[in-house]
């Protein structure tokens, strides 16, 4: 069997940190509130000169740099975001471009939300030849689509990068699980009704727009997030859970002895309910969504690069990866390092 393997890791935090208390001078809400329904303390958004694109770039330099290989020598590159900076190019184009990443090889954006980075995981391991690398990177600015004035989802929401580069070898164990089931009132961002009159019913007055801006693009609308939390917190327990057995199945590892779980940062009442629900230990759930919120497509990047940070993958290491998020969309994997 060939499977790939993660050999460096980069991650890039904005640099503006709001804690909960800055968060209640924006929303109506407490320290107290979201620290008890969501386990979260602070979150970084981005800050002066920062974008999606920005941070994706930095984490994902510092992972080349960090495996040791030559940029030279990525053969892929897929960026899982729901927050680009262009609607084209993709995130990994740019990145290709800015890191200067050969030209010739795939590089395409991937959108399963909070699930995209362990879909992107699935793609390398199907798109990856033996012994080639691959750039993969979990990118978000969940800032620009914050509605401040709903407090329910405001305050659970951050922005982040991280970055792996991975090699498909021979006889590394490799497992997956992708799933979806189309939802679209559970979760949803969209542009306000006005901005999707079809251009061509209003040529007239784009011209207009475009006269009075001096000439410049025009502000297409803002993306806004909505959420039905209760059905979203239900259905993320399940999917959890579910995986969680999915991944016990194909490794063939009990979640007793795997070394690591890692979920995607949502929400620490959801971990903490299928933890106490399967009788696991809290150490075995690794957790950073206290200082980072929910950073979507980034958050399970950035949870293994702390662990990597801190030693805690080395050779052998076994993790379960399970994400969950709009779609809705949920999956698994069970990478060795
Ligand atoms: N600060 C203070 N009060 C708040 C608040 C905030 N930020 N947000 C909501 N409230 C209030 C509500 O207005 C409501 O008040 P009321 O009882 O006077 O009407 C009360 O808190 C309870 O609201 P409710 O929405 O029922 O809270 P909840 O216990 O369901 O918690 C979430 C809300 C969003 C934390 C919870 O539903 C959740 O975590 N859902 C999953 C979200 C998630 O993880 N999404 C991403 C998945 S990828």
């Amino acid at each position: 069997m060939s499977g790939i393997q993660i050999i460096g890791m980069g991650h890039a935090v904005p640099s503006v940190c709001v804690t909960n208390a800055d968060m209640k001078k924006i929303v109506d809400t407490s320290d107290e509130w979201i620290r008890t329904r969501t386990g979260i303390r602070e979150r970084r958004f981005c800050g002066e000169g920062e974008s999606l694109a920005t941070l994706a770039v930095r984490a994902a330099a510092e992972a080349i740099d960090s495996s040791g290989i030559r940029k030279e020598q990525i053969r892929l590159v897929i960026t899982a975001t729901v927050t680009p900076d262009y609607q084209v190019p993709s995130t990994s184009c740019l990145i290709q471009e800015k890191l200067q990443l050969p030209s010739g090889i795939p590089a395409f954006d991937i959108n399963a939300a909070c699930s995209g980075f362990v879909y992107g995981l699935s793609l390398v391991q199907a798109l990856l030849p033996e012994n080639e690398f691959a750039l993969l990177i979990g990118a978000e600015q969940l800032s620009r689509m914050l509605d401040f004035s709903d407090r329910s989802t405001a305050v659970l929401f951050g922005d982040g990068a991280a970055a792996a580069v991975l090699q498909k070898k021979a006889g590394v164990p490799f497992y997956s699980h992708l799933a979806a089931g189309g939802n679209r009132s559970a979760l949803w961002a969209a542009s306000a009704p006005a901005n999707r009159l079809p251009a061509w019913q209003n040529a007239e007055a784009q011209a207009e727009r475009k006269e009075q801006s001096g000439g410049k693009p025009e502000d297409t609308g803002t993306y806004r997030i909505h959420m039905d939390g209760r059905s979203v917190f239900r259905f993320a327990v399940r999917a959890l859970s579910e995986e969680l057995r999915e991944m016990e199945k194909q490794s063939g590892i009990p979640a007793e002895k795997v070394d690591q779980i890692v979920c995607h940062q949502a929400n620490q009442r959801i971990l903490d309910y299928v933890r106490k629900e399967r009788g696991l230990p809290e150490e075995k759930f690794f957790r950073n969504l206290d200082r980072y919120g929910n950073t979507s497509g980034a958050s399970i990047p950035l949870a293994l690069y702390d662990l990597w940070n801190e030693g805690k993958l080395e050779p052998g290491t076994r993790v379960f990866c399970i994400g969950f998020g709009a779609g809705l969309t949920w999956a698994g994997a069970c990478l060795t390092f």
